[in-house]
């Protein structure tokens, strides 16, 4: 099978073999750094995706590894900006190389295929690409794959004077289905408040999706759609198959992604979402309407606090994932419609680390936010009426236990 993805502790054995492969190459067009501990590698790729490896010359990367049946066949790494070092003269956005018995067979067309798409959706609609002159089957790479030639430069390496072609290729703006989220959303995703290497470990070592799970999480990330990341996934199929409730109550549907995980993990259960935006209601009805074949699902188009006002059940379970500033208004219509025992669990509670800042320090446009999940915090962790605990998956969850009858939030 193949898959164009990033790397994973699986792979150290493949990565290994595609080094060897590289170096004993000795390709004049290619610079391979030997990497001797994968672990530490691995931290790193994880790093640079955040962050420069060289703040003054390098910018954030990402690298895609092609792989075949576990083997690594070449590698594609994609910088997001230009602006540091020689990157706008020497190196551009792309730089890829395949292992040499997979050369000739169209994999750096389809790895700058892959990356010219992760482009578009990051709205970078102009790539550099360049090719030493004499390198002539990048070149064409590149020239097929819709690159214009701009200029040939003279560039300076190790005391000698190359030659260096510029290419640009222009990509249109993407077609996106889902309007209501650009590339930026959800920006506290991307500041991991664990070390991002566990993050990375927690995403690619656990049980991975399957089947439409699967399918709409890959929506979800090519249209921008904020939904649990995958070590939220993985505890709630946990807890929600140790706990097997019967009543699942969920305020922020969006595609209906997290609504069909937890009905999936807990078969005997019925579950009613809530969502606002109408978009992103018709995107989730009609993934109701095509996977829960069990019609576990109820969805309630609305304003949560108006919807919740109107419910008249009682459930188990309850997960809010919607505005953050509102939980402390949705919490106390919530422990109202819970069972003594009942579990509530709130997605997004460490802001990407502010919450646990004085508020001087935090972004004016973010103090709402921070004011109610502050609020939030002081009305439910030591509450008598309640056990609390606060885990950091994802941005951070808040899990209550409702204790008493009454609950007095303060
Ligand atoms: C992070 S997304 C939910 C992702 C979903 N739980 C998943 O993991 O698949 C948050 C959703 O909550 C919705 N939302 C935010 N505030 C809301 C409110 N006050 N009432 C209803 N829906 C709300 C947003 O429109 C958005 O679609």
């Amino acid at each position: 099978m193949v898959v164009i993805r990033t790397l994973g502790k699986q792979d150290e054995g493949a990565f290994d073999n595609y080094q060897q492969a590289l170096l004993a190459d000795h390709n004049p067009f290619l610079y391979v750094p030997a990497q001797t501990d994968f672990k530490a590698y691995l931290a790193k790729l994880a790093q640079y995706e955040l962050k420069p490896s060289h703040p003054d010359d390098s910018t954030a990367t990402t690298y895609y590894y092609f792989t075949e049946t576990g083997e690594i066949a070449g590698r594609i790494s994609c910088r997001w900006q230009l602006e540091k070092g020689n990157l706008r003269k020497v190196d551009g956005h792309i730089g890829y190389e395949t292992a040499p018995k997979y050369r000739k067979r169209g994999i750096a067309t389809a790895l700058l295929r892959f990356a010219l798409e992760k482009y578009r959706q990051r709205g970078i609609l102009d790539v550099l690409i360049t090719a030493v002159e004499g390198n002539e089957a990048s070149r064409k790479t590149i020239e097929k794959a819709g690159g214009q030639l701009d200029a040939i430069i003279n560039f300076e390496e190790n005391g000698k004077i190359e030659r260096l072609a510029h290419y640009w290729i222009h990509l249109d703006q993407a077609e996106k289905t889902v309007k209501s989220y650009g590339v930026n959303a959800n920006p506290n995703m991307r500041r991991p408040v664990v070390k991002p290497e566990l993050v990375e470990m927690m995403r690619t070592e656990q049980k991975q999706l399957t089947g439409f799970l699967a399918e709409i999480a890959q929506f979800a990330h090519d249209e921008n759609v904020p939904i649990i990341p995958h070590e939220t996934v993985v505890y709630f199929q946990f807890l929600l198959q140790a706990l097997q409730p019967q009543k699942i109550l969920e305020v922020g549907t969006a595609i209906g992604f997290s609504a069909l995980m937890m009905a999936q993990a807990s078969p005997s259960a019925t579950l009613t979402t809530i969502e606002r935006n109408p978009e992103m209601v018709a995107l989730a009805q009609e993934n109701f309407d095509k996977f829960d074949q069990d019609h576990q699902i109820q969805l309630i188009q609305g304003e949560a606090v108006d919807v919740l006002a109107n419910l008249t059940e009682t459930y188990d379970f309850a997960f809010m994932d919607s505005a953050k500033s509102k939980y402390i208004v949705f919490l106390p219509e919530i422990l109202n419609r819970l069972s003594v025992g009942g579990i509530v669990v709130i997605d997004d509670v460490f802001q990407g680390g502010d919450v646990a800042k004085p508020l001087e320090e935090i972004k004016r446009n973010q103090r709402s936010i921070y004011r109610g999940l502050r609020k939030l915090f002081e009305a439910t962790l030591k509450n008598p009426s309640l056990t609390a605990t606060l885990l950091p998956l994802g941005d951070g969850l808040l899990m209550i236990r409702k204790n008493n009858e009454q609950v007095d939030l303060g």
